[in-house]
This record gives C-alpha cells, structure tokens and sequence, in this order.
C-alpha cells in the first residue's frame, strides 16, 4: 500500500460505504465523514452485514471482522479525514456540492495528500480548481458494488500531475482493483458515457413499444451475457442518479443523442428512484 496507511471517505452513501469497505478489506484504516447520522449508522450496519455474510460463508473469521470493524471510524465531523493519506469524496452527483467538500478538504489534508473524487461522470479539473492543490486532484471512480466490481478508472483533471495519477493507480491496485487511465477530463470517462446511450435507448425502446421491461431485460442477458438487465442496472444504481447523469452529458455536450429519455423523467418525478426508492421499473408497466 505505500505510504497511504489510512483512508478517508467523505459520504456513507452506496459509493463511500463500498468504497470504505473495500479499502478497510485492503488492511487501512478508514475514516468515513457523512454530516447525517442516520446515513453513517445504515452504512456501519451495511458493512457489518456483509462481514457476517463473509464470516458465514468462511472467507473471514469472527475476529478477522472484528478487527477490521475496529479499524472503521464513523464520524460525522469532516476535520477528523486531516489524519488521512489520501482522501475520496463520495458524495451525490452536485458539481458545487463537491465543491464545497473539496474547498474544506483542501484546508483539513495535509499538504500533499491526494483529493480524489468518485464522480460518474464530473469535471475532476473543475472540482480540483476549488483546492489550491489542483495536481493533487484526481478522479478515482469505483463501481458499485465497488467490494465486487474490478475496475477503478483514475482520471486526469487539467492540472492533474503524472506523479499523482500514478500513485491513485497503484493506490487502486493495491486495494485489488484493476486500474484504467483516463487521460482526458470529458464528462462520463469511459465506462458512463458507454453505458449512458445504452440505458437511454432500452427506455426508447419500451417508450416505442417494441417490448416489454423484462423482455429488453432478458434481451440484453441472455443476448449480450450481460449480468443484469439495463432495467434492473438501472434500479440497482438508481435512476435519479443515471437520470442525472444524462442530463449532465446532454449539457456538457451539447448533443440530441445524449437527452434523458422521457419515461425517465416521468419515473424520477413520480418519486421512483428504483431500488432505494422500493419502486423502478418493473413496477412501470
Ligand atoms: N456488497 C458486497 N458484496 C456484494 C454485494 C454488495 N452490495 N452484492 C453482491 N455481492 C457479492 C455477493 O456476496 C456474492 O459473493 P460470492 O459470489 O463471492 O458469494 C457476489 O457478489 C455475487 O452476488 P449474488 O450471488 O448475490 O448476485 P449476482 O451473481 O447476481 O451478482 C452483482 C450481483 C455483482 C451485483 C451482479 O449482478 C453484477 O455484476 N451486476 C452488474 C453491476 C454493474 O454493472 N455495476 C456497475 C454499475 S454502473 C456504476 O456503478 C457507475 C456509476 O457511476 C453510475
């Protein structure tokens, strides 16, 4: 692991609790920040379910979770991350919310310690221009589950420095992941702005009537070898947040091709976020 002994996380969400996990599993101590209590206590009791699950199941001893548990900390001040090596911001998708995390995380990190963002799909030059350390800035984007999914794609901000990029890889490597560069700063990296345009057109699809939600499900499953479903992937990572993330694209590059589709809009307004929400598209039709 290099130098980076001890990780923070800002946000207990899906993201900065996987993220979390992931880094404590890797033998760091992790200090995750969120401001709402009631998110840091869903997120310890999310990680300690799946250490149980681990335990059950052999791959973990009773005091091997323990132990890991005990190098969690769940605080809800932001100052406690100056003990960090390297800091990940996992909060929601809101380009001045992020902000406003960096602009405090740059004063609160030494000097020196790297501010990564897991952003889907931001400016990671944008967001590094609210610290006075924008070579230090790097986009660091897991994929949730981030325990299981393989890939990190660390991302090259404007000001970003060689030496920062490397050591984020490396830093990825060394918590088990596969790491990709991304060697520009447009929206969506890599892996989002492909996935994007294939979850917009499977909505267009059932918008047209072509097919029904789980015949397009067990379309791009059983003829694609996906693992899930574009419905069912978009339940699982929330279609408030894919939904945000078009609209982002569609700003950002100015192209017909990349609008939220209709039925989307429709589902986000009418509250149903998907698996959060305990309502998504399989209720739809
Ligand atoms: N946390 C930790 N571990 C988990 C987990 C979670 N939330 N969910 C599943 N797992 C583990 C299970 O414990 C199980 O482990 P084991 O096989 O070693 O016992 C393993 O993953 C497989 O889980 P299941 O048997 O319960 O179910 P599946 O085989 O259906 O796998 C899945 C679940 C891994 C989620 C799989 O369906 C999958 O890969 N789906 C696609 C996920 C995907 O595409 N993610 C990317 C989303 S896009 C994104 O994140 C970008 C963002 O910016 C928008």
């Amino acid at each position: 692991m290099g130098a980076i002994k001890t990780v923070g996380v800002v946000g207990a969400g899906t993201m900065g609790s996987g993220i979390a996990h992931v880094a404590a599993q890797s033998g760091c101590s992790v200090i995750i920040a969120e401001a709402q209590e009631s998110q840091l206590e869903r997120a310890q009791k999310y990680i300690g379910e799946i250490n149980r699950r681990n335990v059950e199941k052999g791959r973990l001893s009773e005091a091997q979770a323990e132990e890991m548990m005990g190098r969690m900390r769940f605080v809800q001040d932001l100052s406690a991350l100056s003990a960090a090596d390297i800091c990940i911001e996992a909060i929601y998708e809101d380009l001045e919310a992020k902000k406003e995390v960096f602009r405090q995380l740059d004063k609160i990190a030494r000097p020196g310690v790297i501010l990564a963002t897991n952003t889907s799909s931001m400016s990671i030059t944008e967001i590094g221009r609210a610290t006075a350390r924008p070579e230090r800035t790097v986009g660091l984007h897991f994929f949730n589950p981030a325990q299981v999914m393989k890939l990190v794609e660390v991302v090259r901000g404007y000001y970003t420095s060689d030496e920062t990029m490397q050591e984020a890889q490396a830093f990825a490597q060394a918590l088990g992941k596969t790491a990709i560069a991304v060697q520009k700063d447009q929206p969506g990296f890599v892996v989002n702005r492909v996935l994007m345009p294939l979850l917009a057109e499977a909505c267009k699809v059932v918008e047209e009537g072509v097919a029904t939600v789980e015949d397009v499900d067990t379309a791009v499953k059983l003829g694609l070898n996906h693992p899930m479903g574009p419905f069912t992937l978009l339940d699982f990572t929330g279609i408030d947040v894919c939904y945000a993330v078009m609209e982002y694209f569609y700003r950002e590059f100015g192209d017909p091709a990349y609008k939220p589709p209709l039925l989307l809009h429709q589902l986000v307004r009418a509250g149903r976020m998907g698996k959060k929400s305990g309502a998504g598209f399989y209720e739809y039709q």
